[in-house]
């Protein structure tokens, strides 16, 4: 008889810093709570953001997850795979069917297994997504549903600038904004002008040769997916009533938005998206998968790795130049 206890293997942080930090650990197989699944991760994305809590920076972000170390140390928030075990109180799922999510602010999604309460921020997986996309579902799609629909209240026919394009935020932007029927501007550099076109922009503009906030065109809504503009220079090309929405919080950010939410017609705005109550993120998702299901959306996805190349996997990400999603499967 196999005596052997059974064990999950994930990758974890014990001190912020670069990829290099990252170690691949063994821990004893969890069992679920009552109200809990056990699944066996098929795939897991690899987001900047996950960048931001290898790294602990910014250093505010340290008040949430832990100031001088990780409060939780395994690595991944966002994953796709099958449920394995369920809890005595579990309702909404059973063993066998197919699930994504998120992990939450405890983590753990770079990992053969994880369980997560029904109540969070988890879905049966549509059948007309592989587990690779709806394991980055939970980054720039949502994220970007969020901003499009929530912070900016984009509307149809309204024109909108969508900076940085090409990555994960950016590629979920261009597709919703465009489903939602707005005219869509894109910026990226030229070999990704393409791609950007291809998704729904109506222009794109090559930010190595044109400056946005220099041009005489105006926006309604301008869509800083990389916090590399300010709402100060973006105003120039912001109608009247514009707004200015960005998920890269920083002080002049901060201070924009609580100066504009008493004065002036133009807007500042900024959310953290993972902050939101999970019946919010299980409705975005269900309105993302309406438009996978109706071919308005497609996750784009760039490198796969294997999870035994996670610090690989960081390190292409990091280079702040992937196209859409990375995963580790
Ligand atoms: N607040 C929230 O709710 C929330 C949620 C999720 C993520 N975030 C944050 O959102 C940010 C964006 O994440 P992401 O995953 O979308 O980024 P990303 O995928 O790493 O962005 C990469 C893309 O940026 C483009 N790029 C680089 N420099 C550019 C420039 N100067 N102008 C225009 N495009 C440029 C690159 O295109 P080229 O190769 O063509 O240059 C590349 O395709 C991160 O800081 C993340 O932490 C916030």
């Amino acid at each position: 008889m196999d005596q052997t206890t059974p064990t999950l293997t994930a990758w974890s942080v014990t001190a912020y810093g670069g990829p290099e930090t990252l170690a691949p650990v063994t821990r004893d197989m969890p069992t679920p709570a009552p109200t809990e699944v056990l699944i066996r991760i098929r795939a897991s994305a690899v987001t900047r953001a996950d960048g931001m809590m290898r790294a602990g920076v910014p250093r505010f972000a340290r008040l949430v997850i832990g100031w001088s170390r990780p409060r939780h140390d395994l690595i991944g928030t966002c994953l796709s795979g099958e449920v394995i075990a369920v809890g005595p109180d579990v309702t909404r799922f059973s063993v066998g069917e197919e699930v994504y999510g998120m992990a939450g602010l405890s983590f753990g999604a770079n990992a053969s297994h994880i369980c997560l309460d029904e109540a969070g921020v988890l879905m049966r997986k549509p059948a007309s997504l592989s587990h690779e996309e709806a394991a980055v579902m939970g980054d720039g799609a949502t994220t970007s549903f969020n901003f499009l629909h929530h912070i900016a209240e984009l509307r149809a026919g309204e024109r909108v600038l969508i900076i940085g394009a090409a990555g994960s935020l950016g590629t979920a932007a261009v597709q919703i904004a465009a489903a939602m029927g707005a005219d869509v501007t894109g910026t990226c550099s030229a070999r990704n002008a393409g791609m950007v076109a291809s998704l729904g922009a109506n222009r794109v503009i090559d930010y190595t040769v044109e400056d946005f906030s220099k041009s005489s065109e105006r926006y309604d809504v301008i869509y800083d997916t990389l916090g590399i503009s300010s709402f100060r220079e973006a105003k120039r090309v912001l109608t009247r009533s514009g707004r200015y929405v960005c998920p890269v919080l920083n002080l002049g950010l901060l201070f924009a938005a609580l100066r504009t939410t008493a004065f002036g017609a133009r807007k500042a705005r900024f959310s953290a998206t993972g902050m939101l109550k999970p019946e919010v993120h299980r409705a975005m998702h269900e309105k993302l998968v309406d438009l996978v299901e109706a071919d308005r959306f497609a996750p784009v996805m760039d490198r796969t790795y294997p999870r035994a190349e996670l610090v690989e996997a960081h390190r292409y990400m990091e280079t702040g130049h992937k196209r859409g999603n990375v995963v580790v499967v």
